[in-house]
């Protein structure tokens, strides 16, 4: 094994719905663990899916041209600016393969999404990552810490797992940053649901008239497009950018039914547009229930909640567990108060808060004030 993996932990994923399932012997597993998409997929990508699988003795179009093409025409871009991935993970990974040499840095902000770190330690290169302050980006710390070295800049907007943006002028300060020798990694899993009108695309800084050549946009059909199974994600980029990507591509990254369904989400306004729907009004609900319950919350613009769950909001996890409510820890991202929760559908929020009601006392032995805000125990 190469030394540097020696730094690496195999990733640990929410735990899938049918492990609590076969582990506690529960039927009725809800699972707000991994921001997926509670409506389920894209209908129409579910039938397009079904029709390609006709077709899965022959290998995947490696190029995924009528995917790029979609999607490019969805940014007004080219086709040379799309890179196409086995998910925004395997984007991520790309990025680190092509672009990470000896000695660079990888910058991010803390707490963020695990895989940043991951691509760094990957390749056996430094990992930094500026703090956020009151779970905000801190840019005036992130400039403070680029240096010479710093090549990859990864930026989670909205940041997993807080949900907090980086506004568009926030952005266009750290564009104006950010030095010729780095990359600006955005990446937008999220965006589609985002509200603030302050937020902008990092896509309005890729493409030929653009100022930023070094901007990179991730994206991924996993959430607003409930794909999370069939591992689809993409990048925006300049050319040259791209270009690097796609040597170190494995050659059939997107099976030939993901790209069929990916090619179909994309026209499903419908099926967005209850989506969002859904997550706004959940986000609603979830705030007035967090506030009865005096939990303290992040205001998200993603389809997750950061709530503070206090000192024993592992256990209080496991005991939601056990009563067949999957939610993420947030120890994983050394908020150890923390837990982060899907918005899900309406009635798998009820049963959530229901079973908060049930778990809370009973972890905390009756004392409210172990969980709740300052500002409700006073
Ligand atoms: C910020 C962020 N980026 C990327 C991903 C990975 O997405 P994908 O399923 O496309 O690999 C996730 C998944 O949770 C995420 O939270």
């Amino acid at each position: 094994m190469r030394k540097a993996l020696e730094r690496i932990e195999p990733y640990s994923p929410g735990k899938p719905i049918e492990e609590v399932q076969r582990e506690l012997g529960i039927r009725e597993v809800i699972k707000l663990a991994s921001n997926e998409n509670p409506l389920g997929p894209s209908p129409k990508a579910i039938e397009a899916a079904l029709s390609a699988l006709r077709r899965v003795s022959f290998y995947p179009d490696s190029r995924g041209h009528d995917l790029k093409d979609a999607i490019a025409r969805r940014y007004g871009l080219s086709p040379e600016n799309v890179c196409l991935g086995n998910g925004a993970d395997e984007i991520i990974r790309m990025l680190a393969e092509a672009f990470l040499e000896e000695g660079d840095i990888v910058l991010s902000v803390e707490p963020t999404f695990t895989q940043y770190k991951f691509a760094a330690d990957l390749m056996g290169q430094s990992y930094m990552s500026v703090p956020l302050i009151d779970m905000q980006f801190d840019i005036d710390g992130l400039k403070d810490a680029i240096t010479s070295r710093t090549k990859l800049i990864f930026i989670s907007n909205p940041n997993n797992p807080t949900g907090s943006i980086l506004r568009g002028d926030q952005l266009a300060t750290l564009i104006s940053f950010i030095p010729e020798t780095a990359l600006l990694v955005l990446d937008e899993a999220y965006a589609d649901y985002v509200t603030d009108k302050d937020f902008q695309s990092g896509s309005r800084y890729v493409g030929p008239a653009s100022a930023a050549p070094n901007v990179v946009v991730v994206r991924t059909f996993s959430k607003l497009y409930g794909l999370a199974g069939l591992r689809v994600g993409y990048c925006l980029g300049h050319s040259r950018i791209i270009a690097a990507l796609e040597r170190v591509r494995s050659p059939f990254n997107v099976n030939l039914v993901a790209q069929a369904a990916a090619i179909a989400a994309l026209d499903d306004h419908e099926h967005v547009e209850r989506t969002i729907a859904l997550n706004e009004s959940g986000k609603s609900f979830l705030y007035r229930e967090f506030e009865r319950l005096g939990l303290d919350y992040v205001p998200t613009e993603a389809n997750f909640i950061l709530v503070r769950l206090g000192a024993r909001a592992r256990e209080v996890c496991q005991h939601l567990l056990r009563v067949g409510v999957i939610i993420r820890s947030a120890h994983i991202f050394g908020l150890n108060e923390y837990a982060r929760i899907t918005i899900g559908t309406a009635g798998e929020n009820k049963r959530l808060v229901s079973a908060l009601e049930d778990v809370l006392p009973a972890v905390y032995g009756g004392n409210r004030r172990e969980w709740q805000s300052l500002k409700n125990a006073l």
